[in-house]
């Protein structure tokens, strides 16, 4: 697809990885419609989008609310006649064990990372076949996507569920011989955002789950292994993933695996990725590993530690 010319609309585009796609969107010569549910953060980022030269629209939309997700839609076909380009990227992770996990936190996790894409499907995918025009979907899920780890209950569940309905979108438009969208989900590891203050987005949620959340050094430690990779500087930068994703996206290639050029890493996707297609589970020897990750975050996470 032509991207100068085309319109993007990208949801939790206020920060992170979505503000990082936007400005990757504005440079490639793309209008941008920006989606998030932070007003303050979504006017700021629509400012400095502008500044870069980007034809900017901003709309506050909270992805898990259908209503809203096709009222993101119409303004963006209002103001700019089409949209090219959806990206379903706002997203949050919390940890919390398999056998304890609040409904509240269940319930908001599943709709603000599986059912916003079944919206954003819904919504854009029909304007995009009755335009007609080169159009591609992209989904940003997750490593969790294709791996599990322990305090990874909730998260993983629901970018598997994210993968899964992406790929059945590919496979449906596919089946119906609509060739003018792509399909592309992205798959990052630990990237360089603030995904680690989801309170940011949801207080009301997280606060409901916080007892049982650091109430196990498993969800601790899981999240403190998180935040100490953030802060070690190893992790991937926001805009490589973007870059990376536009790329996959001018490619029509459906998966792209930021941050997994590590040879450590590509070695156990594949294994995961083998090991699933052949029936063997692969995870016993990952997890003594991640098991000694714990043993050495639990080490630097103190006790009842709350997100910053
Ligand atoms: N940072 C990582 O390590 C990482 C790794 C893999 C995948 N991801 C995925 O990338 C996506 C973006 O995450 P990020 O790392 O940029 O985190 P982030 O917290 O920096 O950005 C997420 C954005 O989504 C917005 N948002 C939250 N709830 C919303 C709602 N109900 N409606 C609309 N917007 C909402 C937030 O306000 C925020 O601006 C998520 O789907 C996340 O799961 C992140």
């Amino acid at each position: 697809m032509e991207f100068r010319g085309s319109v993007a609309a990208i949801t939790g585009a206020a920060g992170g990885i979505g503000f990082a796609l936007a400005q990757e969107a504005v440079r490639r010569g793309m209008a941008v419609v920006l989606s998030d549910i932070r007003e303050d953060a979504l006017e700021a980022a629509r400012k400095s989008l502008s500044e870069l030269g980007g034809d900017v629209l901003a709309v506050r939309a909270d992805v898990t609310s259908s209503a809203e997700v096709e009222a993101l839609a119409s303004a963006a076909v209002e103001r700019f006649g089409k949209v090219n380009l959806l990206i379903n990227n706002a997203g949050a992770f919390v940890a919390s064990l398999a056998w304890e996990t609040p409904e509240a936190q269940l319930d908001w996790i599943l709709d603000l990372n599986v059912k916003s894409i079944a919206h954003g499907i819904r919504a854009f995918v029909p304007r995009m076949i009755a335009q007609g025009d080169p159009c591609h979907v992209v989904t940003v899920a997750s490593a969790a996507a294709i791996t599990v780890y322990p305090g990874y209950a909730t998260y993983s569940t629901s970018k598997h569920a994210a993968l899964a309905l992406t790929e059945a979108l590919y496979m449906d438009l596919a089946a119906e011989e609509i060739d003018s969208i792509g399909v592309t989900i992205a798959m990052p590891t630990i990237i360089q955002t603030d995904i680690m203050s989801p309170e940011k987005a949801s207080p009301a949620a997280l606060a409901l789950a916080e007892g049982a959340r650091f109430r196990h050094r498993t969800v601790r430690a899981m999240e403190q292994m998180m935040r100490n990779h953030v802060a070690s500087g190893h992790a991937m930068g926001a805009d490589e993933v973007a870059r990376q994703t536009f790329d996959a996206i001018a490619g029509r290639r459906l998966y792209v695996l930021p941050g997994h050029d590590g040879e450590a890493d590509v070695a156990k996707a594949t294994s995961i990725a083998v090991g699933r297609a052949s029936g063997t589970n692969p995870y016993p020897p990952i997890l003594d590993a991640i098991l000694q990750s714990i043993g050495r975050a639990e080490t630097t996470a103190a006790p009842g530690h709350a997100p910053a």
